[in-house]
C-alpha cells in the first residue's frame, strides 16, 4: 500500500473507508495527528490521516507536519493525496470550488519546516521549483474533467499562519503577489514530502471568498456550509481518481 490521503478541514472521516489497522507510529519528532489508519476506499488500499486529529481539535499552526510525514514515509507510502480547505482570491473561486493548485507562496513563519535540522543524511536544497508532483496532478486533472463540477486545474496556494484569516489588505497583497487561493496548511507538509521523496499534490477546495473579497463577513457557519457540498464533491473526485493513481 503507498498512497495516502491526508485529509483536512471538513474531511477528518472518509464516507466509504473501510478500516482495517490503526498505526499508531512512534516518530522521532513527537506524535501524529491522529493513528494513521490502513484499509480500503472502494477497492483501492489506502492510508488516511486526519491532520486536524480525529475529532477536528488542532489548529494549523500546531499541527506536527514532522511527525506526519515521517509517519506515513515510514510506513511506505510514496503517493500523498492532500485535502485543503480554502479561501477564495480569484474571482471565479467561489464555494464548494475544487481547484488542484501547481504552485505555492508560503507566507507562514513559525513552523517546524525541513527534517535537515536533525535527519541526518537529508538533502539540504530540495528542488522545490513545481512543489506538486506533476505526474499525480495530471492523473487527477484527467479524472476532474469527467466529471461536472465547478473546477479549475492550475492555481497559486498562499500559505498564511493563522489560525485567524487575513485582513482584506492582506489578501490584496496576495492578489498582486499571483495567488489565487489562500489556506493554512499545505506548508510545509508539501516541503517535508519532497524531502522525503513522497508525491504530494493538493486538492483544494473553497469553503469561503477571501476577506474583503465579499459583501458578508466570514463566519464558521458559512464555512460548514460550504465544506458539506464541498468534501461530497471531494469524495466524487477521490472515488474517481484512486484506481488510477
Ligand atoms: N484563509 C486562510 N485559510 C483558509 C481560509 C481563508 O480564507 N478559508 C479556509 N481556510
Amino acid at each position: 500500500m503507498s498512497i495516502a490521503i491526508i485529509g483536512g478541514t471538513g474531511l477528518s472521516k472518509l464516507d466509504g473507508f473501510v478500516l482495517e489497522k490503526s498505526h499508531q507510529v512512534i516518530t522521532p519528532y513527537g506524535e501524529t495527528s491522529s493513528p494513521i489508519l490502513s484499509g480500503h476506499f472502494d477497492d483501492t488500499p489506502v492510508y488516511f490521516l486526519a491532520r486536524h486529529g480525529s475529532p477536528h481539535q488542532i489548529p494549523p499552526h500546531r499541527i506536527n507536519y514532522r511527525a506526519n510525514i515521517w509517519a506515513l514515509k515510514s510506513l511506505g507510502v510514496k503517493k500523498v493525496i492532500s485535502v485543503n480547505a480554502v479561501g477564495g482570491i480569484a474571482e471565479h473561486m467561489g464555494p464548494s470550488h475544487i481547484n488542484i493548485p501547481d504552485q505555492i507562496i508560503d507566507y507562514t513563519y513559525r513552523r517546524n519546516g525541513s527534517f535537515c535540522d536533525d535527519d541526518k543524511g537529508m538533502p539540504m536544497h530540495i528542488d522545490f521549483s513545481d512543489p506538486f508532483d506533476e505526474e499525480l496532478r495530471k492523473i487527477i486533472i484527467v479524472q476532474l474533467k469527467k466529471l461536472n463540477l465547478d473546477s479549475s486545474m492550475g492555481g497559486v496556494y498562499a500559505c498564511t499562519e493563522g489560525p485567524r484569516l487575513e485582513s482584506a489588505a492582506e489578501i490584496n497583497r496576495l492578489e498582486k503577489d499571483g495567488c489565487d487561493i489562500v489556506g493554512m496548511t499545505v506548508m510545509p507538509e508539501a516541503s517535508l514530502a519532497r524531502e522525503k521523496d513522497i508525491a504530494y499534490v493538493s486538492l483544494s477546495v473553497v469553503v469561503n471568498k477571501a476577506a474583503g473579497r465579499s459583501e458578508k463577513i466570514i463566519t464558521m457557519d458559512d464555512i460548514e456550509e460550504a465544506l458539506k457540498t464541498g468534501m461530497a464533491n471531494m469524495h466524487q473526485l477521490l472515488r474517481q481518481s484512486l484506481p488510477y493513481v
